[in-house]
């Protein structure tokens, strides 16, 4: 092997075209997945304010919106609900018709070539926004788990191309697996959160999703943020419950997480960037801070280094456009 002076790693970085021919990891429209936010009512498009440019769409705000998404070249959205009446049961999470399957029922009807995948979780329908039935403060697993299974048939039969269980609830991909197996929707994959952590950066999504819990948090069923170990058991029983492609969430702080996920099991694997790192990225950006558009294509380029497949993030239309823009 050479070594310097005939070694000069400078030599392949003078020439932009050069630096074209060997670079690694590119960005592309295909691996973008953008999140939507939808809710009951009409010409309805509120800006959420911690997330300057992402907004709660009603149904008929939300099929323009997902025009556009078409025109930008976005392959998928995945769907998040708030809805009318929230209880204890969160039973308008499985309502087939419920404002998620209403919506996918109106995309579906009005909008060609868009991948629709939902996502299954009772927080944003609970009127303690906890992610499950309760027992007193104790979220009861198997119970959870049954009516997340009733809410992906709802989502499949309104629709759904993909049924993404975002819980953490043990057992609920083998529940949800079976359940859609046994309605004739074997075809249908899951997208599952296999990993996901108790973070802080979740914080401007539930006040877009409305699903703050009303005390103590999600630590019960989310994941230690220190472990790694145990997000290999996480992704490793979902893989063997039936999970199609696995997620690793956040991801800008987990990016060790997604590398050790991918190289272990080399399974299809999506990296969620969530509302959090959205928030920062932005608001440093309008600051002046930094360049914001510089900071989206780092942030997006490392997800995809790390060992992702497909990232779901807002800064899709963003991303959508800067690859268009690219040369
Ligand atoms: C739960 C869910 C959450 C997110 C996606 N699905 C919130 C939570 O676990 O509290 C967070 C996504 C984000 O922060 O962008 N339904």
């Amino acid at each position: 092997m050479a070594i310097y002076p005939a070694k000069r790693l400078r030599r392949l970085r003078y020439n932009p075209i050069v630096r074209d021919l060997i670079r690694e990891t590119i960005l592309h429209k295909s691996d973008l997945i953008y999140p939507l936010f939808v809710r009951h009512g009409n010409n309805i498009k509120n800006e959420i304010k911690s997330m300057p440019g992402v907004y709660q769409f009603s149904i008929d705000k939300l099929v323009d919106e997902c025009k556009e998404l078409v025109e930008l070249g976005i392959p998928a959205i995945i769907l998040f609900g708030i809805p009318e009446h929230k209880d204890e049961h969160g039973s308008e999470a499985y309502s087939p018709d419920g404002i998620i399957q209403q919506a996918v029922r109106a995309i579906k009807a009005e909008v060609k070539d868009l991948l629709v995948i939902t996502d299954v979780c009772l927080c944003e329908y609970t009127s303690h926004g906890h992610c499950g039935v309760l027992d007193g403060e104790n979220i009861l697993n198997d119970e959870t788990v049954s009516l997340l299974a009733k809410e992906a048939v709802t989502h499949a039969e309104a629709g759904a191309d993909m049924i993404a269980p975002s819980d953490m609830m043990d057992g609920r991909v083998v529940s949800i697996r079976k359940a859609l197996d046994y309605k004739g929707f074997q075809h249908i994959p899951i997208m599952s959160y296999a990993v996901k952590y108790a973070s802080g950066f979740y914080g401007p999504f539930r006040e877009a999703a409305e699903s703050t819990p009303s005390f103590g948090d999600r630590r019960s069923h989310q994941m230690d943020i220190a472990n790694t170990n145990e997000a290999i058991r996480e992704a490793e029983s979902d893989i063997e419950e039936g999970a199609d492609i696995i997620m690793v969430k956040p991801a800008g702080a987990y990016l060790d997480v997604i590398h050790r996920v991918k190289e272990k099991f080399g399974m299809p694997t999506a990296a969620y960037q969530v509302s959090g790192e959205y928030s920062m990225i932005k608001a440093a950006g309008r600051l002046g801070w930094i360049d914001e558009h510089r900071v989206i294509e780092e942030s997006l380029i490392a997800i995809k280094r790390a060992g992702a497949d497909m990232i779901l993030t807002y800064f899709a239309k963003e991303a959508a456009k800067m690859i268009d823009s690219r040369k």
